[in-house]
């Protein structure tokens, strides 16, 4: 088993103050930014794109960025994230009319490559691109906005998803997004995430750096 990364989603952040946001978040602990785009298409809200990406590594950001495309389609936007300084670039199955090129698009930059399956997303579509995987996530809850809750049937799926993971030898990490939090983290973890996304969770709360410690305490159980 990986290290144990957490990946706040600023999706929950303050966007009139993002930078600073981001700031925080990092010095309270989290290793991760999750970057959560949304096209109005794909899914019914509508986020930030590459510009915003840009924006942050301009500003000064240099912790791994983990931008999760619902987009449809993705294949027009990934070069403007693999400029923008993305450091993994996930998508939906259900987003790219070719998975193997979408995936060799954003390898092909040296960027880290991930595919991303929502709750009812049969994870059948990793199994010919797992030499391209470096990231396998999984959505918890249905994608579009944070403070959903928790689905639970997705545990069998992180089992299921581990599983092949290890049965490959590869070297993929396993993330979780949705409705995670201090209570339920470590379940998931013993499910085998080994990457957590947390929006409102974190962002939510008064202090990043408790509810990070606390989770880490947790995983550490
Ligand atoms: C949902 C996004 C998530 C979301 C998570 O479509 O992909 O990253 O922001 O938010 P919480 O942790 O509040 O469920
Ligand atoms: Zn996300």
């Amino acid at each position: 088993m990986k290290s144990f990364k957490i990946a706040p989603s600023i999706l929950s952040a303050d966007f009139a103050r993002l930078g600073a946001d981001v700031d925080a978040v990092l010095e309270a602990g989290a290793d991760i930014v999750h970057f959560d785009v949304m096209d109005n298409h794909y899914v019914p809200n509508l986020t930030i794109g590459p510009m915003v990406c840009k924006a942050l590594r301009d500003y000064g950001v240099t912790a791994p960025i983990d931008v999760h495309l619902m987009v449809k389609p993705v294949d027009r936007i990934i070069g403007d994230f693999l400029e923008a300084g993305a450091s993994y670039i996930t998508f939906h199955p259900e987003g790219s009319d070719h998975i193997d090129r979408s995936l060799q698009l954003i390898k092909s930059a040296g960027c880290k490559a991930g595919l991303v399956f929502n709750p009812a997303t049969p994870l059948h579509h990793m199994d010919y691109v797992m030499d391209k995987l470096d990231m396998v996530l999984l959505m918890s809850v249905n994608p579009g906005f944070g403070g959903q809750k928790f689905i639970p049937g997705t545990l069998d799926k992180l089992r299921e998803a581990r599983k092949k993971i290890d049965e490959s030898g590869l070297d993929i990490r396993l993330e979780i997004d949705g409705g995670v939090n201090t209570k339920n983290i470590r379940e998931i973890a013993a499910a085998g995430a080994d990457t957590f996304v947390a929006g409102s969770a974190i962002f939510g709360a008064d202090s990043y750096k408790f509810v990070i410690d606390t989770m880490r305490e947790e995983l550490a159980k």
